[in-house]
């Protein structure tokens, strides 16, 4: 794969495919907001890995942020060989009443980018003949929990799209469906996860070693954990009135209201 470049490579799941990606000597390109945080990553990764990181302070929810990682992923002397779009968080609210800014921006952020940055990344990857592209997406992707739930399966859906476009490329194009990640996803959105059951919760660790085995080997949808696989297989069977009525905005409006 030769370079990965990740975004939102400071924290949670990006973090840990950045440390993973490293530890299989791949060098990096870590993109997120905070430059300081980034700077601080990048020297331990290569002081530990030996790897060759550069950093790209980028809010990929601005379209001059996504034009800086689109110009890198087009540089043809830098070849990227590993597209990872990860950055991404919950909105944190009921649509209804909400800050329409915080929808935009989530679109902008978990859409927008992952369009924007796979269009930019994928021709140079054709025309070398390899490649991948990793999208993460969630379980929320088969459920119907808010304007989160929706932005996550236009994420999986696309990268069927986009997988099934590839073919025979060489190129291949991953979503990545985690269950619950202790990372600072939750704290960000305001979210109170103390009293979640444990069993719901996969390693973050584990979330990205199968990711990555996953783009190993072509995979088009990785979820990683056999229970949540489980959950998948159901809830892509389950009748849609069902689901809605489970896992739909009323799931996700007891979790808000249980905010600390
Ligand atoms: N944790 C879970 O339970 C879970 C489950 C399923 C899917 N996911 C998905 O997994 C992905 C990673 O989430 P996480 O749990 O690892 O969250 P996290 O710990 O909050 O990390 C988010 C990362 O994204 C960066 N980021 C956020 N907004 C950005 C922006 N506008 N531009 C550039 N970078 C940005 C953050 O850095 P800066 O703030 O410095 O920009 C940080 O590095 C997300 O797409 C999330 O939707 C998470």
């Amino acid at each position: 794969m030769g370079t990965a470049l990740v975004t939102g490579a400071t924290s949670g799941i990006g973090l840990e495919l950045a440390w993973q990606l490293a530890a299989a000597r791949h060098h990096l390109v870590l993109v997120a907001r905070d430059a300081a945080r980034l700077d601080d990553v990048a020297r331990q990764v290569r002081a530990a890995a030996g790897v060759d990181v550069e950093v790209l302070p980028a809010d990929v929810g601005d379209p001059a942020g996504r034009a800086a990682v689109a110009d890198r992923l087009r540089q043809p002397t830098r070849p990227v060989g590993l597209l990872v779009n990860n950055a991404g968080f919950s909105p944190g609210q009921l649509f209804v009443g909400g800050d329409l800014a915080v929808e935009e921006n989530a679109l902008e952020v978990m859409v927008r980018a992952v369009l924007e940055l796979s269009h930019a990344a994928a021709p140079a990857m054709v025309r070398r003949g390899r490649g991948a592209i990793l999208n993460v997406s969630s379980m929320s992707a088969f459920t119907a929990m808010g304007t989160y739930a929706a932005a996550k399966s236009w994420v999986l859906v696309f990268t069927e799209a986009l997988a099934a476009e590839l073919a025979g490329t060489g190129v291949t194009a991953t979503a990545l469906c985690p269950g619950l990640v202790r990372t600072e996803f939750h704290r960000r959105a305001g979210l109170d996860a103390s009293t979640w059951p444990a069993v719901g919760w996969t390693d973050v660790e584990q979330v990205a070693a199968e990711a990555l085995a996953g783009v190993r080997r072509g995979r088009v949808v990785v979820i990683p954990s056999a229970r949540y696989r489980a959950a998948a297989l159901v809830l892509r069977h389950a009748p849609r009135p069902l689901v809605r009525s489970l896992l739909g905005p009323r799931t996700s409006g007891r979790a808000l209201r249980r905010r600390r």
